[in-house]
């Protein structure tokens, strides 16, 4: 009778740890805000995919990593879009998906102004003064 009750104890201790390890799903968990990579259009076209660089994409001004995506081989997605840019339009305007694929591709870094007005504010190339 022990041995029984042990038995089915363990059973339900394993299948317990087993659905807690999977998610069953394909999302993936995003970086907090706060701790995001801020990237610039132009820093951001340097993740184009091509030639062995990371694929990157902006969608409503947040930056998605699609480097391991199969979907996105050498930045190239459908071969109709290419990473390296801010995709938003084209996000709206595609007819076969829409933002919730994002859920599945990690969400590093935030869009922000392109460096001409930062540069003017905290020029660090002025000699000193
Ligand atoms: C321009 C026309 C587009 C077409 C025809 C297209 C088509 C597709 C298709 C067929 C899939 C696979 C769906 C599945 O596995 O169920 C997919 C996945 C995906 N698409 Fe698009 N897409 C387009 C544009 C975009 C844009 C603009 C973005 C982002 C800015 C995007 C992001 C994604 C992501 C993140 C995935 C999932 C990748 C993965 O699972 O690894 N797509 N797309």
């Amino acid at each position: 009778m022990r041995k029984k009750l042990l038995l089915s104890l363990s059973v339900f201790l394993v299948l317990f740890s087993l659905a807690a390890c999977g998610n069953g799903d394909d999302e993936v968990e995003d970086t907090p805000d706060d701790e995001l990579r801020e990237f610039t259009l132009e820093e951001l076209s340097e993740y184009d995919g091509e030639d062995g660089a990371d694929a990157y994409v902006a969608v409503d001004g947040y930056v998605y990593d699609m480097t391991d995506s199969a979907q996105w081989t050498e930045g190239s997605h459908q071969g109709q879009v290419q990473a390296g840019q801010d995709l938003t339009e084209e996000i709206d305007n595609n007819d076969r998906h829409g933002r919730e694929m994002l859920d599945r591709v990690p969400r590093i870094g935030i869009l922000v102004e392109s460096s001409d007005e930062e540069n003017s504010d905290n020029d660090d190339d002025n000699g000193g003064y």
